[in-house]
């Protein structure tokens, strides 16, 4: 039974029973989420834990009509201190009111954000991965419109929920293993000037049936070109592009990643360049990728990455012509030593392994929870 502040008692509750070091990505029950609501006149309100993963939501709800809904993901993780802290929550926050404001919905104020992130983590700190197993706890905030409408109109009530699950590797093998991407002739991830650049729940679904398809042809996930031109590399069904070239004469590398007005502007992706450029002293490069240099081998590397994916190591693209052939282009010579080497900074960071992790300021909060 919950208590009446929305938490429950401790003792009604079971510790779960779980193998930290075999998680895969994918809904796991947990003891509770948090929900607020917004409403046109009184604002936001103080939101409340909810034990139950269902809810009630209203047959005109614009989130289910019309596609006023949009969605995060960040991680907590169990640090080297024993405090589990949020990484880059702000960035998050930042993102889902970009989000909101492509499909004209009210978001949280970061406030709220980051408490319900807080108060979530907080109540199911029983399902923090231990520090060293290399899981850590996926948040995913949502938010949506709940409140009727039939014309085609913005909702005058909004829920915001914060739900938590343990997660490990999203692709098998993780920075270790390899994926295979397949390009599909006649199918664009966003529209040029559309909602690419917002993380929408309708963003995603028209990818998973071809997704499916790839599958049955041994593919893990599917490569967009820009829908405007088709030449330039936008982004993975799943995350963002990256790519990197060999060691140069300097010991450096370069790392690439598109620009586009059509994909997600990735929380990983630019704490990965800062890592890049400060930590391994490797040049970044921000521009507009032709598909033509990952065909003619300019990249050693070529990863996909993003809150789930964190880094993983595409080995092969299938590129599918009209006519139906897929032509396979093979990226490097296999290695992945490069995405190992940043993968290791990168990690380190996240959990507090690297001495001047308090000077990145990318830990919320500070005292941990
Ligand atoms: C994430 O990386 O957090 C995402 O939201 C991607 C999703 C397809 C799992």
């Amino acid at each position: 039974m919950a208590a009446a502040n929305g938490t429950h008692a401790r003792e009604e509750r079971q510790k779960p029973d779980i193998d930290w070091k075999n998680l895969g990505f994918s809904y796991i029950p947990t003891y509770s989420h948090v929900e607020y609501k917004w409403r046109k006149g009184q604002g936001w309100d103080d939101g409340r834990l909810v034990k139950e993963p269902y809810m009630n939501i209203h047959i005109a709800a614009t989130g289910l009509h019309y596609g006023q809904s949009s969605f995060e993901g960040l991680k907590a993780y169990r640090m080297k201190d024993g405090k589990v802290r949020l990484f880059r929550p702000d960035k998050n926050a930042e993102r889902m009111q970009i989000s909101a404001d492509a499909v004209c919905m009210v978001a949280p104020p970061p406030s709220i954000f980051l408490e319900a992130c807080r108060r979530v983590i907080s109540d199911n700190i029983d399902f923090v991965p231990p520090y060293g197993t290399g899981g850590s706890l996926y948040v995913r905030p949502l938010l949506f419109g709940s409140g009727p409408q039939i014309g085609l109109h913005e909702a005058d009530e909004y829920t915001f929920l914060v739900l938590v699950i343990p997660v490990g590797e999203y692709y098998k093998g993780g920075v270790s293993g390899s994926v295979k991407a397949l390009i599909r002739n006649k199918l664009d991830r966003a529209a040029p000037h559309g909602t690419g650049h917002a993380k929408l729940g309708g963003n995603y679904p028209a990818a998973l049936g071809p997704v499916n398809e790839a599958v049955k042809i041994g593919y893990n996930l599917l490569l967009f070109l820009d829908p405007a031109t088709h030449t330039h590399v936008d982004e993975f069904s799943s995350s963002n592009f990256i790519a990197l070239t060999s060691l140069d004469a300097e010991g450096r590398r370069t790392y690439v990643t598109p620009q586009s007005e059509s994909i997600l502007n990735s929380v990983t992706n630019r704490t990965l360049r800062e890592i890049a450029e400060k930590r391994l002293g490797w040049k970044v490069e921000v521009r507009k990728v032709p598909f033509e240099e990952v065909k003619k081998g300019t990249y050693s590397e070529v990863g996909a990455c993003g809150t789930a994916a964190v880094i993983s190591p595409v080995g092969t693209i299938g590129y599918e012509h009209e006519d139906g052939r897929i032509e396979e282009i093979k990226i490097g010579d296999g290695s992945v030593e490069g995405w190992k080497a940043l993968f290791k900074e990168f990690s380190a960071l996240q959990v507090g392994e690297v001495e001047d992790w308090e000077k990145w300021g990318y830990h919320w909060p500070a005292e941990g929870i």
